[in-house]
């Protein structure tokens, strides 16, 4: 690194200087260069109060500057400086029309940023500051402005040439080139620029609005995958009518285009009426995807076009605002998968991807308010605390709200602040104008760091027939933080009497939404007999870790008994936890394993019980993550969990034996493939069966899942089943499978994908020499995100007893690998290191390997601004 990396603070926020009125570009595309020109209409700011101030324009290093003019003339040098990134423009009119020329290569570009190629086709990803590598310009939210684009390129190799908006004009030059213009009408930061350019195929369906306008909608993607573009189709149709329905949100252009690439950092991208898509998040077909990329599919194709309002309409002031589209992009788009699918299933998979990933980055080196206050690199916050911890925050509003309200103040917030670059801090005051609640507390929750805790005690009075709660709220300090002020937390709860009744409570039902506002206090329920059982943090009402001490006949009696069955499930995994981590603490003194009969016990009356939601089934006998575990701990202990783990699966799987063949056979029907609920229900909780049935380690269950492989009609079933035979003792039938299955879908690259992520979750012995061999497998492919994610994040995240060696060849097998990314993709290479950050949650031996590898990436040269912060926050 030659210099140090400059930290960019809110605080130092000032309004821009220059305001854009148009932007119209040229990009003449060809193999070996791409020239773009931009002619820009710009006047000076009203509202910015230095009346000389320069203009300052963003350009990538590497870009070559071949002209640039201010109406029709050349700058004198001394108005003109360049300065790393910025180009610095003095002594200007108050109106001025600035043009340029630039050479850039986006043939080369392996970033993955700005303007590149992916398989042969053009595309473009430009958030958050990705516009700078494509021209001159000034690349920050805040500077909205009208584009006009025309793309020009070989007609032969790239017959579809688009942009954002609508195409207005097309011609064709000489050299079999043509040409494409496109207008967008409504003004927009540089970030949600895009254009393609590439021998695309397309289906293309229609949406007519509330209003009774026709929408057409068009999806792009290499011919090969034509056949996978229905399902993403009609979830974009379901996310158009379900987003007029709930938030009164109708689509505003004539177009609404999807393109699918192979090549991409990130699931997809909101760009204005061209929304780029990483294929794993669109493409979807019975054969070749699995269940939980269908919903996967639906989920990220409504997240998009949730921000055509979220994020496009109404977007960020500056960076340090993103959770204040993804934040409540993430909430709506969970909403709708709620209303599509299960509810409560959706909620217990988004809380526990929250209460593991989110919870361990706000306890590690990274950890960030939803809005942080300084970066380096931005990119380094595109995090579960900005994304899924936001939405948590946007929930909770919800809540104190109730949704009414909640609906008043988006109405008021869209109206207020249509066309505009805002903050986080003009969502909440529209939801405090329009609903008249105050506020003022919960505002901690954007600049306070780390996970609160809430410790909670009981108390019963049985002569003044009252049953108090009392809540204490602590928050762990954070890097810069040391001190937090209490929150505002809803804190939804219920009672149960000894026979499971539910109690009213002292709102007249039976839930109530509690207000936790201090650091200490206590809540009195009245007329209340005896001894209740409290059902606490209903539907996971706050992103706040609770301690309560239940007895474990307690949590089996809320297991039976709860009615929000968010809790029901929570209450299986408390059990869980807590038999799993008596037995982890004994695992390191020798102490013999034995596994507590109340969870067979448990276990068995959901086996047995009659009519549950099947998906919910699936979940409850699904022991807490190695993941979750690992949170939980104070220090990890990786073998412990591995093992403890494996020892209760497997004295399950044999107690339970006959109910799991039971449900399994039950379940595994011969019908059509269908990605609705029920049918994925089913196949979780008949795939779930048969992981305890192969556990017990019986040659007939093995022989089950092989028949299982051969016969299914879809992907779901059919890695399952791969992946239990080939994790499986027996090797050699483990490596039958992995080569018929290679041979049968080497041409799906993301099926090829999933081939690759269950040899490297495998944790037999030997697991980095297999992923190493596989990357030297025609199947990898170093440049792309997709196979770095499924080969080396996999094993480094999801193989923790291989990773974590004791002999550091895990880290520094990893080490290498940011290495060699860092000059190739930092955003990659940046996310990548997340497993070696955590080193303070190891034992001393793995702490000191783990810190030695971070030392080496810190060490090198040229390390990018990406590696370079969480590198670097991670030492401290
Ligand atoms: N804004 C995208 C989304 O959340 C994510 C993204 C960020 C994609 C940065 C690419 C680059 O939908
Ligand atoms: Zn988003």
């Amino acid at each position: 690194m030659s210099q140090e990396p400059k930290v960019i603070y809110l605080k130092d926020y000032t309004v821009p200087s220059f305001l854009i009125e148009s932007t119209e570009l040229r990009f003449e595309l060809f193999e070996e260069e791409t020239i773009v020109h931009a002619e820009l209409k710009v006047k000076r700011n009203p509202a910015c109060e230095k009346s000389a101030a320069s203009l300052e324009l963003f350009g990538h290093e590497e870009l070559e500057l071949i002209e640039l003019t201010i109406d029709g003339a050349a700058l004198d040098e001394k108005s003109v400086q360049r300065e790393g990134e910025l180009l610095i423009l003095s002594s200007l009119p108050e109106t001025f029309v600035l043009k340029s020329s630039t050479r850039i290569h986006p043939e080369t570009n392996t970033a993955l940023e700005g303007l590149y190629k992916s398989d042969g086709m053009f595309c473009t990803q430009c958030e958050a500051e990705g516009f700078r590598r494509i021209t001159f310009f000034p690349d920050r939210p805040d500077v909205m402005s009208v584009f006009r684009t025309t793309v020009e390129a070989d007609k032969k190799r790239y017959p579809v040439l688009l942009s954002n908006g609508n195409p207005v004009k097309t011609g064709e030059n000489a050299e079999g080139r043509h040409w494409v213009t496109w207008e967008d009408p409504f003004p927009k930061p540089a970030y949600l620029f895009a254009l393609v350019a590439g021998d695309l195929k397309c289906i293309e369906d229609s949406f007519t609005t509330m209003s009774g306008r026709e929408v057409k909608l068009v999806i792009y993607a290499e011919e090969k995958d034509l056949d996978k573009l229905d399902y993403a189709m009609l979830s974009l149709q379901k996310s158009m009518k379900w987003d007029e329905e709930v938030y009164g949100r109708e689509y505003d252009l004539d177009i609404y285009m999807i393109v699918a690439v192979d090549f991409f950092n990130m699931g997809a991208m909101e760009n204005k009426g061209l929304n780029i898509f990483n294929t794993s998040c669109v493409l979807a077909n019975p054969k070749t995807t699995t269940d939980a990329s269908f919903q996967r599919v639906e989920g990220v194709v409504a997240h998009e076009y949730f921000h055509n309002w979220s994020g496009n309409r109404v977007t960020c002031r500056d960076w340090f605002q993103l959770s204040l589209k993804e934040g409540f992009t993430v909430f709506r788009d969970a909403e709708f998968s709620a209303d599509m699918n299960s509810r409560t299933v959706k909620r217990v998979e988004d809380v526990s991807l929250l209460r593991t990933a989110q919870f361990a980055e706000d306890a590690g080196p990274m950890a960030h308010p939803i809005r942080p206050d300084s970066f380096i690199e931005i990119s380094n916050f595109y995090t579960m605390t900005v994304y899924e911890k936001g939405a948590e925050v946007v929930r909770m509003i919800h809540t104190l709200l109730g949704p009414e309200l909640f609906r008043k103040g988006s109405d008021l917030y869209f109206e207020r602040h249509d066309g505009q670059a805002v903050t986080t801090e003009d969502f909440v005051q529209a939801m405090e104008d329009a609903s008249g609640k105050d506020l003022g507390q919960f505002r901690a929750w954007y600049h306070q760091a780390g996970t609160p805790e809430l410790h909670i005690t009981d108390e019963f009075d049985g002569q003044k027939e009252e049953y108090r709660l009392t809540v204490r709220q602590t928050c762990p300090a954070t890097p810069g933080q040391d001190k937090k002020t209490p929150f505002q937390i809803p804190l939804s709860v219920g009672l149960l009497d000894q026979e499971g009744n539910e109690l009213r409570l002292t709102n007249g039902e039976y839930s109530e939404v509690l207000e936790v506002t201090e650091a200490e206090q206590t809540f009195v329920f009245k007329g209340i007999n005896a001894k209740p059982v409290p059902s606490l943090l209903r539907g996971f009402s706050a992103p706040v870790k609770l301690h309560y001490a239940y007895q474990r006949d307690e949590l089996m009696f809320l297991m039976a008994n709860d009615t929000d069955g968010f809790s029901r499930w929570d209450a299986a995994q408390k059990l869980g936890v807590d038999i799993m981590q008596e037995l982890i603490g004994g695992y390191s003194v020798d102490r013999p394993m034995a596994l507590d009969s109340r969870l067979i016990a448990a276990y068995r009356a959901v086996l047995e019980a009659d009519g549950l939601d099947k998906a919910m089934v699936s979940k409850v006998l699904t022991l807490p993550s190695q993941a979750y575990l690992s949170e939980l701990s104070e220090v990890i202990d990786v073998d412990a969990i591995h093992n403890v783990r494996e020892f209760i699966r497997k004295k399950l799987a044999f107690e339970l034996e006959p109910l799991f063949l039971k449900r399994y056979q039950e379940n595994n029907l011969e019908v059509d493939y269908s990605p609705d609920a029920d049918s994925i229900a089913r196949r979780s909780l008949k795939n779930l069966c048969l992981s305890y049935l192969v556990a017990t380690q019986k040659t007939e269950y093995l022989q089950l899942a092989k028949e299982q492989y051969a016969q299914s009609d879809n992907m779901t079933d059919m890695q399952s089943a791969l992946a239990l035979v080939a994790h499986s003792d027996d090797k050699v039938a483990g490596a039958e499978l992995l080569d018929d299955f290679y041979a049968q879908w080497k041409d799906e690259s993301l099926v090829v994908n999933l081939w690759l992520s269950i040899q490297a979750a495998d944790p037999s012995e030997g697991a980095l020499a297999r992923v190493e061999s596989l990357m030297h497998h025609p199947a990898f492919d170093a440049k792309n995100p997709n196979k770095l994610r499924s080969l080396i994040s996999v094993f480094c995240a999801q193989n923790p007893v291989n990773f974590h060696a004791k002999d550091g060849s895990g880290y520094q097998f990893l080490a290498d690998r940011i290495i060699e990314l860092n000059a190739q993709n930092p955003q990659i290479a940046s996310r990548m290191l997340t497993p070696l950050t955590r080193w303070k949650k190891y034992a001393a031996d793995r702490q000191v390997l783990m810190r030695a590898q971070l030392e080496r990436i810190h060490q090198c040269d040229d390390l990018s601004k990406d590696v370079f912060e969480v590198v670097s926050k991670s030492l401290v």
